[in-house]
């Protein structure tokens, strides 16, 4: 039977982002209704408007505002999400920050604490409001984590985006064992480069400081074995999929997604 979604919902963090619209897609299309929640309203508007575009009902689509640097809007986020839908029973944790390229001896203080308290601290804080309340009610869920290859195979120039990284990697097995008792999976995805902001982001950053010119990056950033960029919806797919009762012998694995290119 195709993996059905219809009466769960999804809250995805990150939500206004190429990632988390791909994901959004593939939760809609299998019949759940899902929360997006970023930073800025327009930003959210804009991607729930591009999602009714491609024909899915406003209705199952709602927005909310969350700062994972200010951990207050963490519970206002789920209070939103539960006024829109009820329980939300799966949770993607997409969003991230990377701050750019720099060696460890150039790293500032501020671009260390920014990027853990997005991607570690923050990250963590959803997870732990998420099963509070499914404990709560003693309900089952779900949570699917996007670290990154970049958790297994560091990148040059950019410790604390790798460091982050392997923390949410790690941070996925002690959730994954802890709620476990409480019919909570929790697993990781780990792309490698996919056709997102960030990654463009990336790119132009690469190109000031190394040369080299986009066209060429979109060429080779992608995994030989594809020879292509990693598109989102092909991650939101394997998201989803983690996310489903198929996936109930997986626990706490971090998958890579990157097309072949780190083989663990
Ligand atoms: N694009 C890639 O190649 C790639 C590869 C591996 C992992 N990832 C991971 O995938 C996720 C999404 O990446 P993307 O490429 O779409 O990045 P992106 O920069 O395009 O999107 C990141 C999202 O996170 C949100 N965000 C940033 N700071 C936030 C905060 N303080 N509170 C709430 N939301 C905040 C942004 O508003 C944005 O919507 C990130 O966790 C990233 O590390 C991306």
């Amino acid at each position: 039977m195709a993996v059905n979604f219809e009466g769960r919902v999804a809250y995805i963090s990150g939500g206004s982002c190429m990632m988390a619209r791909g994901t959004a897609t593939a939760f809609l299309e299998a019949g759940a209704k899902v929360v997006l929640g970023d930073l800025r309203q327009e930003l959210l508007d804009e991607a729930k408007a591009d999602l009714v575009s491609k024909g899915f009902t406003a209705e199952n689509i709602a927005t909310t505002l969350l700062d994972l640097t200010d951990l207050k809007t963490v519970k206002a986020t789920f209070d939103d999400a539960e006024a829109a839908f009820g329980t939300v029973d799966v949770l993607v944790n997409i969003a991230g920050v990377i701050i750019g390229y720099y060696k460890l001896d150039d790293m500032r203080e501020e671009d260390w604490d920014l990027t853990f308290n997005v991607n570690v601290k923050g990250l963590m804080e959803m997870c732990r409001e998420f099963v509070r309340r499914l404990k709560e009610k003693g309900l089952p869920g779900n949570i699917v984590n996007i670290a990154s290859n970049a958790a297994k195979v560091c990148f040059a120039d950019m410790a604390d985006y790798n460091a982050s990284k392997a923390a949410v990697m790690n941070l996925t097995q002690s959730m994954a064992l802890e709620w476990a008792p409480y019919n909570i999976n929790v697993n990781a995805v780990c792309p490698g480069a996919v056709d997102t902001a960030m990654l463009r982001k990336c790119m132009e950053e690469s190109m000031r400081l190394y040369g080299g010119t986009i066209e060429e990056m979109r060429r080779t950033w992608g995994p030989p074995q594809l020879g292509r960029l990693i598109q989102p919806y092909e991650v939101g797919r394997v998201i989803r999929f983690l996310a489903s009762e198929d996936a109930v012998i997986i626990r706490g694995q971090a998958i890579s997604v990157d097309g072949g290119n780190t083989r663990f």
